[in-house]
């Protein structure tokens, strides 16, 4: 009888097929109208211009400076892109820290941190009096009307520094270097995360037209024909979309899919009704939902025999690493005890064994959804081109997608499932989306649209 009621609890947050393809559709649909000039405002997905029109061929030179915020870490980085025979990219970075009171603080300290992190990169690399093109990743959703401009819509994720929506984040950054007074800047492109992955794994695979980030925060990029985007005159050739997929659901279509766990999660969140979709897949949000429904598990008595549990209602007491851990194979059950023991939890062998349940179904549906999106994504190329099989490469970065043990798996399976007429193969970035800002960068210098 107890399993019953367990497994009535965690009815809703399993998807069968059919509700697979149904968020496929959705997300085709939302993608149209997005790119639509006449639905666009009414779409989830916001599809934005991103003004890069090619990957990489392999013939980008030169030295740049890179940023890469909005992942878990900021970094400052040095991109040297030297031909194949010269060693090809060599890259020096450093991690600073963004403390959460400066993420949320007012946006002109937030950028004032950002520039003292440059200015201690480049005195520890000796590169006082050497001005480089700099490419910025900068991984939230931005209006573009050319490279080197981007219009901050939103913060998302764990960001709300006060005073930056609506303007351009690249204004802001030179007005915080105009203040320090020492040095000059030169920011060839704004990129998203997407973007930079999209670029970096596109320089050692001609294929990867598709970027995707499953981290703190979820989103995707693609190459789309310059035709059916309405925003950017012109007809001829490709431009990369940044599709916020994260907001995908925010009009309400996806409400038949979200829980009442999803419903909890979302109102104590920073941004309440926003970034849906990317509240079920995310990092940054997937221990929350599992820790909502460890809490009805013990109020219900199906948990610690009911013994009252106060660390549960601790929000963000149970991180998405946790998933990671009592998820691994191996000595599961064991991880399961030992990170419920830390937390002050003395769970039995059944109560291990239960937790490990409720992460398995939190992170599959997560994958699942994950890979309907990515399955939309990758019939919209192969429907584009008029092709009956298409081959395409999606370059990934994200802690989760890297970390968990078998998120990459339920994301895969998942689009060779619902779309069988495309080969999609996988290819994770190991040098993270600063790289690719810089090639985004090296790009612009190389055909001129930018004087270095
Ligand atoms: C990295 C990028 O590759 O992936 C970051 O360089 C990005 O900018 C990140 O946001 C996503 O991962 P996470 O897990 O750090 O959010
Ligand atoms: C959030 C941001 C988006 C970014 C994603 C992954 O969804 O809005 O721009 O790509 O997180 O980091």
């Amino acid at each position: 009888a107890q399993r019953r009621e367990v497994d009535q609890l965690l009815q809703p947050l399993r998807l069968a097929p059919r509700a697979r393809q149904q968020v496929q559709a959705l997300l085709q649909c939302e993608m149209e109208r997005g790119l639509r000039q006449e639905t666009h405002a009414q779409a989830s997905t916001r599809m934005l211009p991103t003004y890069v029109r090619a990957t990489p061929d392999g013939s980008e030179r030169g030295d740049f400076l890179a940023l890469d915020l909005g992942g878990t870490n900021f970094r400052v980085l040095l991109v040297k892109l030297r031909s194949r025979e010269a060693g090809g990219i060599c890259m020096v970075s450093e991690i600073y820290s963004i403390p959460p009171e400066v993420a949320q603080g007012p946006g002109s300290q937030l950028f004032d941190h950002i520039v003292e992190c440059i200015v201690d990169f480049q005195t520890k690399q000796g590169l006082w009096g050497r001005t480089l093109p700099l490419g910025f990743t900068f991984s939230f959703p931005c209006q573009q009307k050319s490279l080197d401009q981007g219009i901050l819509l939103n913060w998302t994720k764990g960001f709300t520094a006060s005073g930056c929506e609506g303007k351009d984040v690249v204004e802001l950054l030179r007005e915080a270097v105009r203040r320090k007074n020492q040095f000059d800047l030169d920011v060839v492109a704004i990129v998203n995360d997407t973007v930079g992955t999209m670029m970096s794994c596109g320089y050692d695979d001609p294929n990867c037209e598709v970027g995707l980030i499953v981290g703190t925060g979820t989103n995707a990029c693609y190459m789309e024909e310059l035709r059916n985007v309405e925003a950017v005159p012109g007809a001829e050739g490709r431009m990369c979309i940044n599709m916020e997929w994260g907001a995908f659901g925010d009009n309400g279509c996806l409400d038949e899919f979200f829980t009442h766990f999803d419903a909890q999660v979302d109102r104590v969140s920073l941004n309440p009704g926003k970034q849906r979709f990317e509240k079920l897949i995310s990092g940054m949000y997937l221990g929350e939902i599992v820790r909502m429904v460890l809490v009805e598990l013990v109020e219900k008595e199906l948990l610690f025999q009911g013994r009252p549990c106060p660390a549960l209602q601790t929000p963000g007491i149970f991180p998405t690493k946790f998933l990671s851990t009592i998820e691994s194979d191996g000595l599961a059950l064991r991880q399961a005890s030992a990170v419920l023991q830390n937390l002050g939890l003395a769970a039995s062998v059944e109560d291990a064994l239960l937790v490990r349940k409720v992460c398995q179904v939190v992170s599959l549906r997560a994958g699942q959804l994950c890979g309907a999106a990515l399955a939309a994504v990758a019939e919209k190329i192969r429907d584009n081109r008029g092709l009956a099989q298409l081959a395409v490469t999606v370059g990934v970065d994200g802690t989760l997608y890297k970390l968990h043990p078998h998120f990459s798996q339920h994301v895969q399976q998942t689009v060779k499932e619902l779309a069988p007429r495309c080969t999609v193969t996988f290819l994770q970035s190991e040098d993270g989306s600063g790289k690719g800002a810089a090639l985004v960068a090296a790009v612009a210098c190389r055909i001129g649209a930018h004087v270095c």
